[in-house]
């Protein structure tokens, strides 16, 4: 685990409901400043509601929550160019290229125009995306897409990046390259972040801690991943197998990324 400093992001009993459906139960865990969380858990656990909460899209009906000292569904505006998220779907815009894309965050900051295009430039040098730049997002993979969006999100120097399923989409070796890029660009960068996943090896590979939930976003299971864990398959495998009880076996798609 990355020695964590201060938490920011916290969250204490807080739940949601949609309607009478409980999605989040009186959820609380924190994150430590250059820490990467991962929230693993099944469809419907209610991984994107916690995100959307943390972001500030939508606001708890009891509990609070706190990131980087602000209340996020009230004081947004003090947030801004702090957090960055970059989803599964990469929300890219087709008609602009990679570049184009990539400084829309800093363009929407009111970076002056010349600034915008060096800093996100220099972005899609290190997510590995030289020769690409003036490509359109048809001309792109799947994976180079991912990196785009990774890009735009770590342009405007966030200090709390949030991922969504962003590496799930991809093929297993596309999605292998994505994570240890981005691992060494977060700790290079001293970033903190919390991600959402579905599949146990994304939470393995990059998180320093796995919070796995159940429905209603309720943690039956934290997992600390270490180097050494990464290092020693046998370590690794009895991770997975942990997750996986937890998770239940009846996930195809889980279970096929745990026999990995
Ligand atoms: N806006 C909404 N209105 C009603 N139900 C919702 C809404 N958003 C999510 N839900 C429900 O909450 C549960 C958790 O959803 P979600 O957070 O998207 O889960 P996950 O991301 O883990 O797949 C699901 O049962 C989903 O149908
Ligand atoms: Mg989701």
């Amino acid at each position: 685990m990355a020695a964590a400093g201060a938490p920011l992001i916290e969250l204490r009993e807080v739940t949601k409901r949609f309607a009478s459906f409980l999605a989040v139960d009186k959820l609380s865990f924190s994150v430590g400043e250059g820490e990467i969380v991962a929230l693993l858990g099944r469809t419907g656990a209610g991984k994107s509601t916690v995100l959307n909460l943390v972001m500030g899209s939508i606001a708890p009906d009891s509990g609070s929550i706190s990131v980087a000292g602000c209340d996020p569904s009230r004081q947004f505006k003090q947030l801004r160019g702090r957090i960055a998220v970059s989803f599964q779907t990469d929300r890219l815009l087709p008609w602009r290229t990679a570049v184009e894309n990539a400084e829309l965050g800093l363009l929407i900051l009111n970076v002056p125009k010349d600034e915008a295009r060096r800093r996100a430039l220099a972005w899609l040098d290190r997510v590995k995306l030289r020769g690409a730049e003036h490509k359109y997002v048809h001309e792109l993979s799947g994976g180079m897409r991912q990196r785009v969006s990774l890009a735009r999100a770590l342009a405007v120097d966030p200090s709390i990046i949030f991922l969504d399923e962003s590496f799930s989409q991809l093929d297993h070796a596309t999605a292998r390259a994505l994570r240890t890029d981005f691992k060494r660009i977060a700790a290079e960068f001293g970033k903190t972040c919390l991600f959402v996943t579905h599949r146990i090896e994304d939470a393995i590979e990059i998180a320093d801690r796995a919070l796995i939930l159940t429905q209603g976003a309720r943690i039956a299971l934290v997992e600390h991943v270490t180097a050494a864990t990464r290092a020693d398959p046998a370590a690794t495998a009895a991770m997975h197998e942990r997750i996986a009880q937890v998770l239940g076996h009846e996930d195809a798609d889980t279970l096929a990324d745990a026999a990995e």
